[in-house]
């Protein structure tokens, strides 16, 4: 059955999962206030770094099923279901900031001329589908169903998760709704979580709290085990071998980063906070992810004495590999904090190093991976891009003035870097050392 969708928002959640939609056959318009964003779509480029997301967007604007628009009354002109898919940042507390939710319904409000389903896919607090069914009826006398269907999608394999998604959670107040999105979810073939609004409001900060909260966990056993000479990546495997356990999200590094584990871990403790609730597990969760990253720069500055004066060469700027997402990233935190103890930097991302250069000040990047580490006295490895997993490493030792490499994401194998003469200093293992 095909259906008239439109998506509000153009980020990555409303980008991909308005083509994903489109892409099973349904006719979707992606609306955004954003006029240089619609203007690129319209020309056929993306305003983010989303592998294959080009070409999907291609293929369904080709087919007619895929348009893009500034103009909202369009959008929803044939519209059955309408998707809210804008940004929730953070205000300072760490509430989620609702302004463009708001604005949003109130202009749906205005826009209604026929019933149609007002869908959140944003990761809003519980209690928002409330909120914005008030705003629209303040506005509007047509019959409407509010509902929340939350997003999982990762960045940087983003479509796949969408097109395989393990779950679609929906959130509805009548069967008339729920009908309607289980049936729009069919062809995804998935397990439809079926609740009300506030249960499918709450399993996405759940689940991105429990996520974050495994990657603390990891992270903690990993501090211990550089104590007491035990290996974390083993301990993770033989955790994860227990299926009670899972192998997945058991990789210790320097903590998470990007827009959604931050920003949601901050959101759910405010959530809590106001029903009275104080969620201490998640709120160490966040206090050892600020810790964990600023570990790399004590590694750093315990293998070369003190960064005073020292040259680094740093691979990776993005939170994550395939990705140019820089949002609440690592490596934002650990080069001000290197260079505030005084030593250079030069940084190498094959996409994320514009969007780097505007959040770090002065930030010196390098277009040539080599040349990255040249005379360098340290190499920190931030991002286990498959470039920085690929390295030569015996090119890598020739190009630099020291010997010292610090990693963040566990990504080379112990005994290669001792026979190649390194120090070598890595995230809950032994430190190699060649001294
Ligand atoms: C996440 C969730 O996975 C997704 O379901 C949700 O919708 C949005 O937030 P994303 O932010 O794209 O997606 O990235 P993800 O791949 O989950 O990684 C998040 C961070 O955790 C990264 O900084 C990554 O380096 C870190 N991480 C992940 C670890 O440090 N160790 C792990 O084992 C896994």
């Amino acid at each position: 059955m095909t259906m008239n969708i439109c998506v509000i928002g153009t980020g990555y959640v409303g980008l991909v999962s308005g083509t994903c939609f489109s892409d099973i056959g349904n006719n979707v318009t992606c609306v955004d206030l954003d006029e240089r964003k619609i203007k690129m779509l319209e020309d056929g480029e993306i305003p983010i770094y989303e592998p294959g997301l080009k070409e999907l967007v291609a293929k369904n604007v080709q087919a007619g099923r895929l348009s893009f628009t500034t103009d909202l009354a369009k959008g929803m002109k044939d519209a059955e279901v309408v998707f809210i898919a804008v940004g929730t940042p953070p205000k300072e507390n760490g509430e989620a900031d609702l302004t463009y939710i708001k604005s949003v319904a109130n202009s749906i409000g205005e826009h209604l001329e026929k019933y149609v389903v007002v869908v959140t896919k944003s990761t809003v607090p519980v209690g928002t589908g409330k909120m914005i069914k008030d705003i629209i009826k303040s506005k509007s006398a047509v019959e409407f169903d509010v509902a929340s269907n939350p997003e999982f999608l990762r960045e940087g394999s983003a479509i796949y998760d969408t097109q395989n998604m393990d779950r679609a959670v929906i959130g509805v107040e009548s069967k008339r709704a729920g009908d309607l999105l289980t049936k729009l979810h069919e062809p995804f073939n998935t397990e439809v979580v079926l609740t009300n609004i506030e249960t499918a409001e709450m399993i996405k900060y759940a689940s991105n709290a429990f996520l974050a909260t495994k990657i603390s966990f990891i992270n903690e056993i990993a501090n211990i085990c550089e104590q007491v000479d035990a290996d974390v990546t083993e301990v993770a495997k033989g955790m994860g071998l227990d299926p009670r356990i899972g192998e997945k999200f058991l990789q210790a590094g320097i903590g998470y980063g990007g827009s959604c584990f931050p920003k949601d871990t901050r959101a759910i403790i405010q959530i809590a906070e106001q029903a009275n609730y104080d969620f201490k597990i998640v709120k160490s969760v966040e206090d050892v992810n600020n810790a964990q990253r600023l570990r790399l720069v004590d590694k750093l500055a315990k293998a070369l004495g003190s960064l005073k004066g020292k040259h680094i060469g740093v691979f990776g700027l993005a939170f994550k590999p395939n990705t140019d997402d820089m949002r609440d990233a690592p490596s934002i935190d650990i080069i001000k904090e290197i260079r505030n103890q005084g030593a250079t930097v030069l940084a190498y991302d094959p996409v994320a190093s514009e969007n780097a250069k505007t959040m770090i000040d002065q930030l010196q990047v390098s277009e040539d991976l080599y040349g990255t580490v040249k005379d360098a006295d340290a190499v920190l490895i931030l991002t286990e891009w498959d470039e920085v997993k690929g390295l030569d490493l015996t090119k890598v030792k020739e190009m630099m003035r020291g010997h010292v490499i610090v990693d963040g994401r566990n990504v080379f194998d112990l005994d290669t870097v001792k026979q190649l003469g390194f120090y070598y200093d890595s995230i809950g293992r032994r430190v190699v050392n060649n001294n």
